[in-house]
């Protein structure tokens, strides 16, 4: 499969490379011409899969039927197993419209092995089963967390402290739900420190949120990046990468309650999946890891409670077992490529059929 295709829809301009996937494969897409402050403008934007040769090796033992890309962005990975594995759907889940726009235009090329739906993925179970996916029939799951690129490189959807734009940084903007100028202009002080130790700047927690309850209102992503500033030392501003990162992290998480949506899903994930089949989730900071990395462990012991190195007495039964041990990581000339895989982290678990789970722990 190669060539461009070209689709134009309502004021969204997508291009999609339908080339075959592989390893650092990109997908392209535009944004809404002139909904970025810049008017008139509509520049095509590019999500570079992370780890992508992974994610397909790890998806070749896997059963034949579905598999659910529960995080669709643009659709690298889908197009990606869709290209290797003739045994294998995928579903693709993501709450993003532009993102499933895209999407929807880079898998056309395989038609009705994929299908597209918008939704949050902790909401798994139910859209797979509307899908017609009953529990425990799925092939597998992956979960490529964090943000697409197209969504930090289009100015208006504010989650970038590179572009002055109004402070939104919603996965869906349609949710209706708080955006980050909401939470930054109405958390109590306490809670916005706990917020950036937590999920950002842990030092400097106390100082930026004093800051940011001084600068009230703040309304755009500069007057973020404003408020940030004055509540670090000079000394801190001056060191290297942007002083804005971690806050603007923090609260993109928060707005799109991130950690709390995986904790979620991987229950979810794990009981769609049926024996043989595997959970990929590529993570992009320690928080998630340490979800993903606690949620497979208590699925290898299927929560056994008993002292190490004894027969299993409680009863518990694992649901999978770790495909490897660890998490791996993206390689030194993929970082290379794309220094948004650096901070990346992959861990796998495999479900185990009913029959061997007392066997394996
Ligand atoms: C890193 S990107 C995925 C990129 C994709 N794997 C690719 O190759 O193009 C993460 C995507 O997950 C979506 N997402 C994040 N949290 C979500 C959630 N709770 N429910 C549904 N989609 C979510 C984001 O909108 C974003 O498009």
């Amino acid at each position: 499969m190669s060539g461009l295709a070209i689709a134009r829809r309502g004021d969204l301009v997508s291009i999609a490379a339908s080339s075959a996937a592989g390893p650092g494969t990109r997908a392209r897409y535009g944004r809404r011409a002139g909904s970025d402050g810049e008017v008139g403008v509509s520049r095509v934007f590019e999500h570079r899969s992370v780890m992508v040769q992974e994610v397909v090796d790890l998806m070749r033992p896997v059963p034949s039927g579905i598999v659910v890309d529960a995080t669709l962005g643009a659709g690298g990975h889908s197009a990606a197993l869709l290209d290797a594995h003739a045994h294998l759907r995928v579903l693709g889940i993501d709450r993003d419209p532009d993102a499933l726009r895209a999407a929807r235009s880079r898998l056309a090329p395989f038609g009705l092995r994929a299908s597209v739906v918008k939704g949050r993925f902790d909401s798994l179970g139910d859209l797979a089963v509307s899908a017609g996916i009953p529990p425990g029939a799925c092939s597998g799951v992956l979960l490529d967390l964090g943000v697409s690129s197209p969504q930090l490189d289009t100015a208006a959807r504010g989650f970038s402290y590179r572009y002055d734009a109004p402070l939104d940084m919603r996965m869906d903007p349609g949710s209706g739900g708080p955006t980050a100028a909401d939470l930054v202009n109405s958390m109590p002080e306490g809670d916005l420190v706990r917020l950036f130790a937590a999920n950002g700047e842990g030092r400097f927690a106390r100082r930026l949120a004093r800051a940011v309850v001084a600068a009230r209102p703040l309304l755009t992503t500069g007057d973020l990046t404003n408020a940030v500033r004055s509540g670090l030392p000079a000394a801190v501003r001056r060191q290297g990468g942007h002083p804005s990162r971690r806050v603007f992290q923090a609260l993109r998480i928060a707005v799109n309650e991130e950690l709390e949506q995986l904790s979620r899903v991987l229950p979810e994930a794990i009981s769609i999946t049926g024996p043989g089949g595997r959970i990929v989730v590529i993570s992009y900071h320690s928080g998630e890891d340490r979800i993903v990395k606690a949620a497979f462990g208590s699925a290898v012991t299927g929560g056994c409670t008993c002292p190490p190195g004894l027969p299993c007495g409680c009863g518990a039964e694992p649901a999978g077992r770790l495909v490897f041990r660890g998490a791996r990581r993206p390689s030194s000339e993929e970082i290379e490529l794309n220094p948004r895989a650096e901070s990346a982290r992959l861990r796998a678990l495999e479900i185990l059929p009913a029959a061997s789970r007392s066997e394996e722990r």
